[in-house]
């Protein structure tokens, strides 16, 4: 059972990862920090992370005075602690004396001590070991007023391929195809080049160096990676929801980089049941030189939208940097105003914090350069710390109001974990340009320019709940998932999807006989071949008296009874359908054949956003770049962000009149906004 999560304050937290123990050497520091946080409006402090050695130097051997210290001064300050469970990284003696927690990669090189988020999730002696420190932990501070939440761990991810790891794969199979050998040959198509298994010691976890090719296997893999790791997690709370019932827990999720899409080494979906509240390290490139930053703003708001949709609750911003990181290509720092943007648009998203990697800058090791609160300067007067004061300051003021309000959206996009490693995995289309999160990037950027709000889901959400349900390149589709759009469009929601949808089942086996029936009945189509582009390839279709550009993927399409509203301009398929339209029960369903250029998207969508009467929370008249969005404080009040993600001064026109809550005056009509700029409305 999770827990709903409520701020005893209600209060919108700001602060961050806080490394007491590397500053024990300096016991000014802690008061420094003290005075500097109440400056910069910091209410909130995440210890513990990476503090094992500090906490156990030796075995059994125990300090936790100094952590005692940054509980008794933060509620000193009124202030709280999200305390952290250390398993992210642990201490030399424990690896020396029990090596079985130490990692061992897919190449089955065992790694040596060092760095960290590089444990065994199996091994039981680390396992017991994180109960124990986190049972000490747990007893230590369960009645101490500052503690607000549990943060388990740190980032998990990646995989062990160490003996106990495939044990526990092997048993996982077991369960999943109930201990028979005859349903995993069939589910990972043994024959195929002599693959059969006849013993389950011959299952060994996927390996670059055994040519990793049996697909089915690759899925279990990644699936079992997933539960074990939940496993781990599961395991790691016990002595917490034991002794502190009422504190709830989180894990903190990421994002993959460069590129910002979704994390793909864990099912989120999947994950986000077991923890009370969802929280995420956000990281974003901003200023980078191959996308404007309004593009970027998007895929923030993508992975947002994401996080918000797993629990339909408040999450949190568990870090984020004040200026810059350290492990980007290049370590830009945010221009003037972008932080205190950045800031805004994760409280428009439905965050209830800005926390920061890092509180201070530490002086030695991989992260003295990475970007801090407080610099080694020592400064409250820095450009950094007075934009981090000025977020402070605004969080203040937009606490009462915002603090576990709600975003609703009418459009829901489906993103899938499982569909996108089987698809990454599939040996053909074409391998660099399969593209599928990034693909999603993009249907969502069609809403977010028109700042209609979207959830992005898991195909165990409820469909009902929307009026739109947007499904690109579903490329693994269980017959349950096709069975609920079904249900979905025959009840009247209107679905649209395209190509690569729907060719395999949950083992990644392609669907005999032709496109699923019921998909057939849904579409009105059946698609038949999908033509993949070289790079300089290209075609066009027709739409609307338009024409659109087509890139990397075309799929041959044979008409049943749907409308065609879009048709292919040139090679042997010119003048076949390209876009479709099926009337279906009380629904209505769109198939997308080809890869569109965006201009695409934006006509597309905007004409479903009139026919469907789907509203942005406030109508605001701007530019591309500018982003509305916002949350529900009851049903007459909305606080409502207008942001400026452009390098340009933005003129945008409001019909009615609004309170700009934080100078609380009311405007309407015209009004500029700079570079970076946001205003926080109320109507
Ligand atoms: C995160 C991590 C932090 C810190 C940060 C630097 O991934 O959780 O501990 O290393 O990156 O950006």
């Amino acid at each position: 059972m999770t827990k709903e999560y409520v701020t005893s304050e209600r209060r919108l937290l700001h602060g961050g990862d806080y490394n007491p123990e590397q500053w024990k050497d300096y016991p000014e520091v802690l008061e420094q920090d003290i005075e500097l946080m109440k400056k910069s409006g910091v209410n909130t402090v995440s210890v513990g992370m990476f503090s094992w050695t500090s906490m156990e130097p030796e075995e059994e051997v125990y300090d936790f005075e100094w952590l005692d210290q940054v509980f008794d001064r933060m509620n000193s300050i009124g202030g709280k602690v999200i305390l952290a469970t250390p398993s992210g990284a642990r201490p030399a003696w424990m690896a020396k004396k029990y090596p079985e927690v130490l990692r061992v990669d897919s190449l089955r090189r065992k790694q040596l001590y060092g760095a960290r988020h590089n444990h065994c999730y199996t091994s039981p002696y680390y396992r017991s070991k994180t109960q124990e420190i986190n049972r000490k932990l747990a007893e230590r501070y369960q009645n101490h007023p500052a503690l607000l939440l549990w943060h388990i761990s740190n980032e998990y991810g990646g995989e062990c391929h160490c003996n106990l790891c495939q044990e526990a794969f092997r048993g996982w199979l077991k369960a999943r195809y109930d201990n028979s050998l005859e349903k995993i040959n069939q589910a990972w198509w043994g024959p195929f080049w002599s693959h059969t298994i006849t013993d389950w010691n011959q299952i060994e976890s996927p390996s670059p160096i055994g040519e990793n090719l049996v697909h089915g296997m690759n899925l279990d893999w990644r699936r079992f990676v997933t539960d074990q790791t939940i496993d781990f997690y599961k395991n790691e709370i016990v002595p917490l929801r034991e002794i502190t019932p009422d504190i709830p827990i989180t894990t903190n999720f990421m994002s993959d980089n460069p590129e910002f899409i979704p994390f793909r080494g864990l099912d989120y979906s999947k994950f986000a049941k077991e923890v009370d509240i969802i929280s995420w390290d956000a990281y974003p490139a901003w200023h980078n030189d191959y996308e404007e930053t309004y593009e970027l703003a998007s895929k923030v708001a993508f992975i947002n939208d994401s996080f918000k949709s797993m629990k339909q609750k408040p999450w949190l911003l568990m870090e984020s940097t004040p200026s810059l990181v350290n492990w980007h290509q290049y370590n830009k720092p945010k221009r003037p105003n972008m932080h205190y943007l950045s800031s805004m648009q994760m409280l428009a998203h439905g965050s209830d914090s800005n926390l920061y990697f890092q509180w201070r800058k530490s002086r030695g090791a991989s992260e003295k350069f990475h970007g801090a609160v407080v610099d080694h300067d020592g400064s409250a007067e820095n450009r950094v710390f007075k934009e981090v004061s000025q977020v402070g300051a605004t969080m203040e003021k937009l606490s009462d109001k915002v603090v576990g309000t709600k975003r609703k959206a009418e459009v829901g996009l489906l993103y899938d974990w499982e569909s996108d490693w089987a698809l990454e995995d599939a040996q053909g289309f074409g391998l660099q340009t399969k593209d599928y999160p990034q693909t999603l990037q993009k249907h969502y950027q069609a809403f977010w320019e028109k700042d209609i709000p979207v959830d992005v889901i898991s195909k165990e959400n409820h469909f009902n709940e929307y009026k739109l349900l947007v499904v690109p390149m579903l490329y693994l589709m269980s017959e349950k998932t096709i069975t609920r759009l079904k249900d979905f469009v025959a009840a009247g929601g209107t679905l649209v999807s395209g190509y690569m949808t729907g060719l395999v089942n949950e083992s990644d086996l392609a669907y005999l006989g032709g496109w699923k029936k019921d998909l057939q009945d849904i579409f009105g189509i059946e698609p038949i071949e999908t033509d993949t582009f070289y790079p300089s390839d290209s075609n066009k279709i027709s739409y609307k008296e338009k024409m659109y550009t087509v890139k990397d993927y075309a799929t041959i399409i044979t008409n049943k009874n749907a409308d065609v509203i879009g048709n292919y301009l040139e090679d042997f398929y010119s003048e076949t359908p390209a876009v479709t339209y099926n009337k279906y029960h009380k629904g209505q369903a769109y198939y997308i054949g080809a890869r569109l250029e965006e201009a695409f998207n934006q006509v597309f969508y905007q004409d479903l956003i009139d026919e469907l009467n789907l509203s942005p929370i406030l109508k605001v008249d701007h530019e591309v770049g500018v982003s509305v969005q916002g949350r529900k404080v009851d049903e007459d009040t909305d606080i409502v962000f207008i942001m400026n993600f452009t390098e340009k001064k933005q003129t945008v026109k409001i019909e009615h009149e609004v309170l700009d809550v934080l100078t609380n005056e009311m405007i309407n009509g015209k009004f500029a906004l700079e570079p970076y700029e946001v205003k926080v409305i109320e109507k």
